[in-house]
């Protein structure tokens, strides 16, 4: 099945009111690209004003709590997003599972959250570099993949898996175009055995150091839905660079 490609910028711990200038002038430009969907998740104190003035991307989170509500001091519920106006949410980034010691249990029970609230899901999986070198990087990112993505009937479509090596991210080093169609081959493989046919509509998006020169070699290898971008979403010039690559602009 073809899709829109889909790039994704995560904005991680970046990003003041003064920042909300840059997501304007990437709405704007996403605006006249409608081959392409774009989409920003910001910081949680960023969300609302970014949500108001989007109208040609979408905007969401970055993480979520597994419960509703409660005493989870510091944290954020589906619902909360929904209710400032994100439409999706991250789940399991690389540096959620490190630093935060996230499971692939708990992201899969905040992966269900964020469905039963109503956003769509990014579930990020991603091995890294001392797994890659035993030779093991399949093998890790299908047990995410098993252990983490919610499973109800039905859900496919608003789920999108990104496939980020912990290795490439932040770090300038890209993954092989060679090496890129392995693990989405892979990933792709696994998808079919939890959604068969309804999984087909599942993007999986690569994620680490992706930026204007390296984006167009990216998106073409096979099974590759999109970009999951962090440094270079965060000026509408580098962003939007990514996204020209992805697709055409409309006028
Ligand atoms: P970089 O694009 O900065 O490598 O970050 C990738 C990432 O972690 C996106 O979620």
């Amino acid at each position: 099945m073809s899709h829109r490609p889909f790039i994704v910028g995560n904005w991680k711990m970046n990003g003041l009111r003064s920042q909300l200038a840059e997501a304007r002038a990437i709405n704007r430009g996403a605006a006249r690209h409608i081959g392409v969907r774009v989409a920003i998740a910001p910081p949680f104190t960023l969300i609302a004003a970014m949500a108001e003035d989007a109208n040609a991307i979408a905007v969401g989170g970055q993480d979520c709590h597994m419960a509703q509500s409660g005493a989870f001091t510091g944290d954020v519920s589906a619902a909360m997003l929904k209710d400032v106006g994100a439409t999706f949410v991250i789940v399991g980034h690389s540096e959620r599972r490190a630093l935060h010691c996230e499971s692939d249990a708990i992201v899969k029970a905040k992966a269900d959250a964020a469905l039963a609230a109503g956003l769509d899901v990014i579930v990020c999986v991603g091995e890294t570099e001392v797994q890659r070198d035993a030779g093991q990087a399949e093998a890790v990112v299908c047990a995410q993949l098993d252990a983490s993505l919610p499973t109800e009937a039905g859900m496919a479509g608003h789920l999108t898996v990104a496939y980020e090596p912990v290795w490439a991210i932040g770090t300038g080093r890209v993954a092989s175009p060679a090496d890129v169609a392995t693990m989405h081959a892979a990933i792709r493989a696994r998808l079919d055995v939890h959604f068969a046919d309804e999984g087909k509509q599942i993007r999986i998006l690569y994620g680490g150091s992706v930026n204007a020169g390296n984006a167009v070699e990216l998106l073409a290898v096979d099974e590759v839905g999109g970009a999951l971008v962090g440094g270079a979403s965060l000026t509408a010039e580098s962003f939007l660079a990514i996204v020209a690559a992805a697709g055409p602009q409309d006028d």
